[in-house]
């Protein structure tokens, strides 16, 4: 099925990285590298990126699509804070704390996209409106002197924009680091996408290494060779930086040499571009749908990864439910589940052994090497 792919034009950035990729400008690193296996494994090293990596940097919570429409919430756990990212009267997007400021309580306790026009507590029905404000206390009178406007839900900072929306944890710092995605992200028109589905892996591995897994194409041709190795020539790749981020395509050169890659259409069917959103989120842009996958680590040996999947608009027909349909389980199931995050939790399986105390990169992975040095730098 040939789905319009609806944005307007590559970002010279865009190009630039493709029409490397058509001259052969491979982007080999140079030489062997090596990285300590404890990054992985150690529990201290785990705690400290929680507080420098996750506790200030800007984390990201989904797609602009998870709240299509104004006055709609949903309860988001996956960074171990109970959060609810809502979408207010005028449809702008705030993310609140899911406690209740009576006694406690948790407000929304599904996950799933709820109407918002009022948060109601079920223990004592205080009634809260969707930008977090107190709106109703059943029997205020026995509240003498309480002020509503001091008790709305407490509000963390969010920002949405390039289709996707963001929160930090901390007080102090801003959005600029991701304001630097927004050209590319809009140049996919990822707002204006329709979130088809979404599905979270439990992942027995340190999220790192699920992150690795996107940052090299060598495994490609040899991991993927019953799902999408096919679709790619092997270890043709180019890749650069947008700050802290990593921004690739892989595919095939000889094609993308005679095609107008100006032309969003043939050149998204000639290259896969997958990004790397410093420090945890995976974006794979197929030719006409895009995957996000959001690791949130839970342990040093664990990962919840959530994978979901943006289309250009709601199916409408049997047909088109079973192309998206068929899409979802060739990269959710097969690519992802059954061989990236496999691949990942065997890595880390073998790591944990301590027989390897160091693993070894080479002149196709050394996305991989730039990205601990990244993390690295952030810890100091
Ligand atoms: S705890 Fe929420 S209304 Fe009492
Ligand atoms: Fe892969």
């Amino acid at each position: 099925m040939d789905v319009p792919v609806r944005s307007s034009r590559p970002t010279p950035g865009q190009l630039a990285l493709a029409e490397r990729l058509a001259r052969g400008d491979a982007a080999l690193g140079a030489g062997i590298k090596t990285l300590p296996a404890r990054l992985y494994l150690d529990e201290d090293r785990f705690a400290q990126e929680q507080e420098r990596l996750f506790g200030r940097l800007p984390l990201l919570l989904g797609p602009s699509a998870m709240l299509p429409q104004p006055n709609q919430a949903i309860a988001h756990d996956d960074y171990g804070v109970p959060l609810i990212v809502s979408r207010d009267g005028e449809g702008r997007a705030h993310v609140l704390a899911n406690v209740c400021r009576h006694r406690g309580t948790r407000l929304i306790e599904s996950g799933d996209v709820v109407p918002a026009n009022r948060i109601v507590c079920p223990y004592h029905a205080w009634a809260y409106r969707s930008d977090g404000a107190l709106a109703g206390v059943p029997r205020a009178e026995c509240f003498p002197g309480l002020e509503k406007s001091d008790f709305g839900l407490r509000e963390f900072a969010a920002f949405e924009s390039g289709g996707l929306i963001w929160f930090r944890r901390s007080l102090e710092g801003n959005f600029v680091a991701v304001e630097q995605l927004v050209d590319d992200m809009d140049a996919f028109g990822l707002a204006a996408l329709h979130l088809y589905r979404r599905n979270t892996h439990d992942v027995a591995a340190n999220w790192k290494l699920v992150i690795d897994a996107f940052l090299e194409s060598y495994h490609v041709a040899r991991l993927h060779a019953a799902t999408i190795g096919p679709f790619f020539a092997d270890g043709i790749t180019a890749a650069d930086t947008i700050g802290l981020h990593q921004r690739a395509v892989v595919g095939r050169a000889d094609y993308l040499a005679n095609i107008d890659r100006s032309d969003w259409g043939e050149l998204r069917r000639a290259v896969t571009y997958t990004y790397h959103l410093f420090p945890n989120t995976v974006v794979v842009v197929s030719p006409d749908y895009i995957n996000l996958l959001i690791c949130y680590p839970q342990s040093a040996g664990r990962t919840l990864v959530e994978d979901i999947m943006l289309i250009p608009e709601a199916p409408t027909s049997a047909d088109a439910e079973r192309h998206w349909q068929k899409s979802w389980d060739l990269l959710d199931a097969g690519t992802f589940g059954g061989e990236d995050f496999r691949a990942a939790a065997l890595c880390h399986q073998g790591l944990a052994s301590g027989l390897v105390p160091e693993i070894t990169i080479g002149s196709l992975e050394h996305g991989i090497a730039e990205f601990h040095a990244k993390v690295d730098a952030a810890l100091a």
